[in-house]
């Protein structure tokens, strides 16, 4: 049977998803685990006891028997540098979003991947929410028609809207809009968007990082099909990391909606009130099964390296969508639509936009 050797940098949150679902697994032979902070690397090697543990990064890059690499790291901004590396260094690549927080710095990473014929892909794990397959399937096999819109509308608890805003001035449609970016155009290709128009309002995220708490994103498609999406991140807690979302998509022939609002597994308890459990974004390890969609996710990616197939999401299937959100931003800064592809004075608006954002001179 055959098996590799895998690594993840970065095992906080999603890493330690990653790194808990790879040691389960008989897919991987040797488990290697890196995270700068001492504290949660020792705990990590507690529970899921790699064959290695390292606070450097380049451990994992001296190590040649080491050929699949998921990174998670936060900021952000660390994205580009440590999948450039990996790459650079003959590794296949799963890393989380954003792919980057340049587009040169995406095209740079896709070319990487290219030239040393290396698996790269972008965790956009809604892919892997099995009523999002389910909808790709019944628009695929012609059940819906031609499809004419699609709505979603996600929310996430304001304590994990904190911790984001709170590590990198990224809005509400960069972090979080972006997975819904990602499955409606998969599940409306070979459609291209053409025109992008965003409004946010401002509420609890102000004080935090001067984001907006709530972003409405409207993008129209080559073919006519107008895409509606909500990203905020201001609820108040219904349970740790808690994520509701709902999806109306309607198209000639019929229509179908998705409650992934998560109220279907309700825990009430004296210490803690009530309890949407199982209800992150991700998803959960529950003893011998995992509810949610990063574990498969995880596997996939390994799978596809092992049985050279194509990956689930293509790095340029996630420049497409950092163009639109990019797009989105200067849309709602502007308060006027904006359109795609980018042009070159549209790249240039949003360095500029950026650039402001960075020196603090941005609302
Ligand atoms: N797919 C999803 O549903 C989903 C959900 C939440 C977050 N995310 C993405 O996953 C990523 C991780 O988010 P998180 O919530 O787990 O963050 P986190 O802050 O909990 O974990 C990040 C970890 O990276 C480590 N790190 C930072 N720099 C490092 C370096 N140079 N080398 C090794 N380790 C390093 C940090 O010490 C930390 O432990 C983010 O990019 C986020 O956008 C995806």
């Amino acid at each position: 049977m055959k098996t590799v050797e895998a690594a993840c940098i970065g095992v906080g949150w999603i890493g330690g998803l990653r790194a808990d679902t790879l040691s389960r697994t008989a897919l991987v032979d040797k488990l290697h685990l890196c995270d700068i902070r001492p504290d949660r690397l020792a705990e990590v090697k507690a529970l899921y006891k790699p064959h290695t543990a390292t606070l450097n990064y380049q451990d994992i890059l001296d190590n040649p028997n080491i050929s699949v690499v998921y990174i998670s790291t936060t900021p952000e901004a660390n994205h580009y540098p440590i999948a450039r590396d990996c790459l650079k260094g003959g590794k296949h690549v799963m890393l989380e979003k954003p792919i980057a927080l340049e587009l040169w710095e995406a095209d740079e990473l896709i070319q990487l991947s290219k030239r040393n014929n290396l698996k790269f892909t972008i965790g956009y794990s809604q892919r892997f929410n099995p009523k999002i397959a389910f909808a790709k399937k019944k628009i695929t096999d012609g059940t819906l028609g031609n499809v004419v819109s699609v709505l979603v509308s996600r929310h996430l608890s304001r304590a994990l809207g904190k911790k984001i805003a709170s590590r990198v001035r990224l809005s509400p449609v960069v972090m979080e809009s972006t997975h819904d970016l990602d499955f409606v155009y998969w599940l409306l290709e070979p459609a291209k968007p053409v025109k992008v128009y965003s409004q946010g309002a401002y509420g609890y995220m102000k004080p935090v990082n001067g984001s907006h708490d709530v972003m409405f994103t409207t993008v129209t498609m080559d073919n006519g099909v107008v895409v509606m999406i909500g990203g905020g991140w201001n609820l108040p807690p219904s349970y740790p990391n808690y994520c509701a979302t709902w999806i109306e998509i309607t198209g000639t022939d019929g229509a179908f909606f998705i409650d992934d609002t998560q109220r279907d597994n309700w825990l009430s308890t004296e210490k803690s009130g009530q309890e949407f459990t199982m209800s992150t974004m991700p998803g959960e390890w529950v003893d011998h099964t995992f509810a949610g969609g990063i574990g498969p996710e995880t596997i996939h990616f390994l799978e596809a390296c092992i049985k050279n197939g194509p990956v689930m999401v293509t790095p340029e299937s996630a420049r497409r969508v950092m163009e639109t959100y990019s797009a989105a931003d200067l849309s709602a800064d502007r308060g006027e639509p904006v359109d795609l592809p980018l042009s070159n004075e549209t790249i240039s608006a949003i360095a500029e936009f950026k650039e402001k954002i960075r020196a603090g001179t941005q609302p």
